[in-house]
């Protein structure tokens, strides 16, 4: 499904991912771990083709992301949840949800929508599977950070990807919120069977929701390793903690 072929990338000279290679199947759910610069995002930005890589290729299904023409081709492939969400305050949610159909869309219709909340049923449909309904037409920037995310998942949901690539997720989230979030995230994925992978801070909820983690350590990879076999000491190290301080 995905295929990075010693993948590296630096920014100004400064390493932020070190040549790294790695497979994922359809339908596998990959945590991302490793502390604040350790090349979390940079890793993500790489599969969704938001930056560049310096060296190596990225394949999906066989394609190569540097060769995939337009945009729109990548966006049914792959659905990118920032960490900062990336949605416009301003707008009304149902045009936040919408955004995420631009990928599907002519530029004709995508502008069209904005104006006449086209395929509103289908925002509404995807607000109420986050489980947020009522929201459909409020001011985004009037949401609580939660309810925010939420709808960064909807956006999600209508793209329609193969892949979904979410960054801290739940980040800024209370722990029983940020379960929720978690537990929604991967149903939504498992469903239709699509392909995870999710930065996060949480080994509980690593064990919990993913397959598979991966550990990033100074742009390094430091450990791929399926959920079960991620033990208090592959993590210690990874963070670089002694026992005491967890
Ligand atoms: N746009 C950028 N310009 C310069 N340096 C960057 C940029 N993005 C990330 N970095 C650097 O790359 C390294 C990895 O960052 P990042 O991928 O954001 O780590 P993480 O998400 O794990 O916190 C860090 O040292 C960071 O400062
Ligand atoms: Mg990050």
């Amino acid at each position: 499904m995905l295929v990075l072929d010693r993948v590296g990338k630096s920014y100004q000279g400064n390493l932020a991912l070190a040549p790294l290679s790695l497979e994922v199947e359809q339908g596998e759910r990959v945590a991302v771990l490793g502390p604040s610069g350790s090349g979390k995002t940079t890793l993500l930005h790489l599969i969704g083709g938001v930056v560049q890589p310096d060296q190596g290729t990225i394949a999906l299904e066989g394609n190569l992301l540097a060769n995939m023409s337009s945009g729109r081709e990548l966006a049914s492939l792959v659905g990118i949840m920032h960490q900062q969400l990336d949605l416009v305050p301003h707008l009304a949610v149902v045009h936040n949800i919408l955004a995420g159909r631009l990928g599907h869309w002519s530029l004709w219709r995508s502008l069209a929508s904005l104006v006449s909340a086209r395929e509103k049923h289908l925002a509404q449909s995807a607000l109420e599977r986050v489980g947020i309904p009522e929201k459909l037409n409020e001011r985004t920037s009037h949401l609580s950070g939660g309810e925010q995310q939420r709808v960064a998942m909807a956006r999600l949901l209508v793209q329609q990807s193969k892949v979904v690539l979410a960054d801290e997720p739940i980040a800024s989230l209370d722990p029983a919120r940020a379960e929720d979030l978690m537990q929604l995230l991967t149903t939504i994925v498992s469903e239709s069977n699509k392909t995870l992978l999710a930065s996060l801070h949480s080994i509980d909820l690593t064990r919990k929701f993913f397959s598979r983690a991966i550990g990033l350590r100074n742009g390094e990879l430091q450990f791929d390793l399926p959920v079960d076999k991620l033990t208090n000491e592959v993590l210690y190290r990874l963070y670089n903690l002694t026992e005491t301080q967890v």
